[in-house]
């Protein structure tokens, strides 16, 4: 069977590469370019794609990879908010991810995050290089003793309650389900949470009923000085209310690795384009925010796990099993 990976990069392509030969079932083929609709029309001979978070395997996009003779899609990422499920069904694609290749990955990212907008880090680095070796404006606060509160306590939340633990912080959290792996954790309502965190980290998934969950009101009922981490999805925050709070000083610090509006941005090189969306533009304007370019995933392991889970989902179609990753 052969896969077309869209949007494949060095990384990807290494990393898949190191494991072809032991699946000599699958002819990979790599292009560069995004997934969308029209990209899509130029797949031939090929069975399944591969895409990533910033692909558009909307509708449409489906609809012309099933005259195209698609049949499978795979997502070498956990979340999937960007395929049309209902569409895949409908025109008999079947859509499989990789549902946790490295929950550790990612809320190490939000902890480093979290530290840097905490201690200033972004700022300190550019300081000591210019030989300035002013303390003025660093003063950060101790994590040891505050309340972390964690909105999402599956894989990567949990991940992340436990980094926070091991920093001595009062482990809260809001789910709907509770994660019987916390005994330490304790869990609150929502408004709860909102109102005694010291710092707010999101780890649950965009869904219609969590779409701008972090919104005016939201943050009107968080603590004065709270530091907020997304490395979720951005369209949990409102952006636009984010820099209201901003402005209004809620914040002592915002880390961002996912952002409204990132998917034009995404692991692209746009250093010589005048970017033309105002919120992002905005959001990087502020000295207390740090906006990362969805990078949680970013490790060796994880870049291991995925390409490993990834052509065990392409051998389970061929053979007609299930792999349990199936999203249809
Ligand atoms: P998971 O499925 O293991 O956990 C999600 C948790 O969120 C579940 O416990 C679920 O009950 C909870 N949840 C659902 N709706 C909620 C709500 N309204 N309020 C509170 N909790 C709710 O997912 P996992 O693996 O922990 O991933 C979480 C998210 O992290 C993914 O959806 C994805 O968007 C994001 N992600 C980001 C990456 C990055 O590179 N920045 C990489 C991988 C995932």
């Amino acid at each position: 069977m052969r896969i077309t990976f869209f949007a494949a990069k060095s990384y990807d392509k290494e990393s898949f590469n190191k494991i072809k030969d032991r699946y000599p079932e699958l002819t990979l083929e790599y292009w560069e370019t995004e997934l969308s609709p029209k990209t899509a029309s130029y797949v031939k001979d090929s069975e399944a794609v591969c895409a990533f978070v910033s692909s558009d395997v909307g509708a449409e996009t489906i609809r012309v990879l099933h005259e195209q003779g698609v049949k499978l899609v795979l997502m070498r990422c956990a979340g999937f908010n960007n395929v049309d499920l209902e569409a895949a069904t409908k025109y008999g694609i079947k859509v499989m991810r990789v549902p946790g290749y490295s929950p550790e990955a990612v809320a190490e990212h939000a902890m480093a995050l979290a530290m840097s907008v905490n201690r200033h880090i972004h700022k300190a680095y550019l300081r000591v290089r210019e030989n300035n070796f002013s303390l003025q404006g660093l003063v950060g606060v101790n994590f040891y003793g505050k309340t972390a509160g964690i909105i999402g306590t599956g894989k990567i939340g949990a991940a992340m309650a436990k980094i926070c633990h091991g920093f001595g912080m009062n482990v809260i959290a809001y789910d709907m389900y509770q994660n019987p792996d916390l005994d330490f954790v304790k869990y609150v309502e929502l408004d709860e949470l909102l109102a005694i965190s010291d710092l707010i980290s999101l780890h649950c998934p965009l869904m219609d009923n969590t779409y701008h969950m972090i919104n005016l009101e939201t943050i009107n009922k968080m603590k004065d000085g709270v530091i907020l981490i997304n490395t979720s999805r951005g369209g949990l925050i409102k952006t636009d209310d984010l820099i209201k709070g901003i402005r209004e000083r809620k914040f002592f610090g915002v880390g961002l690795d996912v952002y409204e509006e990132e998917t034009k941005n995404v692991f692209e090189n746009r250093e010589d384009d005048i970017l033309d969306h105002s919120t992002t533009s905005r959001l990087l304007s502020f000295p207390n925010v740090i906006v990362t370019s969805h990078q949680g995933f970013f490790t060796e392991e994880a870049l291991g796990a995925i390409s490993e889970t990834t052509m065990n989902n392409a051998i389970a179609f061929l053979k007609g099993e299930t792999a349990g990753t199936e999203l249809n």
